[in-house]
């Protein structure tokens, strides 16, 4: 495996995407208050970024979900880590890092519909559609990509190049 030789979204494209995000966001929402509820553990960087450019008021929190995906399962969903915040009443905007079957978005889109907030929606650095095997979509997406896979920002691939400051392409030779 290695990384494309050149970013597929280099850090400035994504400083700006995330600036446009949160303004269309805090307009969005007026001067309500919002939990940012952020997916763990790829969306840390993003969901930072994007916390510290919204104008309004806003709490963050974190949920941690495992999709089985492949082979041997059916896509089974569950959960590592709950938020602490009581969501009911509450405007609650889950922070995905990347939307790909979109199996574990809608899990915790259901499990958060449960608990009665007062909206929820659904916010993605990265959506890859032509992978997409639920009805799951993204209020805010930052950029559509294709099937391939993609580290860095926060994102990882076996827990490594979380750290870089772009969104590179893993290629494997
Ligand atoms: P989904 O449930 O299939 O939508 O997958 C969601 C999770 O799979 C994401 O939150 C990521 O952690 C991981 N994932 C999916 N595609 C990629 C990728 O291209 N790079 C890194 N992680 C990915
Ligand atoms: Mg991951």
């Amino acid at each position: 495996m290695r990384l494309s030789d050149t970013p597929l979204i280099d850090a400035v494209r994504i400083a700006a995407r995330v600036r446009q995000l949160a303004n269309e966001i805090s307009a969005d929402y007026a001067q309500s208050e919002i939990v940012l509820l952020t997916v763990l553990k790829g969306s840390f960087l993003f969901a930072a970024d994007l916390l510290r450019a919204l104008s309004i008021g806003a709490t963050i929190d974190f949920v941690q979900a495992r999709s089985y995906d492949g082979t041997n399962s059916t896509g089974e969903v569950h959960f590592l880590y709950l938020p602490e915040t009581a969501i009911a009443g509450k405007h609650v905007l889950i922070v995905e890092d990347i939307l790909d079957t979109g199996r574990t978005a809608a899990a915790i889109l259901e499990h958060i519909a449960a608990l009665g907030p007062a909206s929820v929606r659904l916010c993605a650095l990265l959506d890859k559609p032509a992978r997409r095997v639920t009805a799951v979509s993204a209020d805010y997406v930052g950029f559509p990509i294709g099937d391939e896979f993609v580290v860095g920002y926060g994102l990882d691939y076996e827990e490594r190049y979380r750290e870089l400051p772009a969104v590179y392409t893993l290629l494997s030779e």
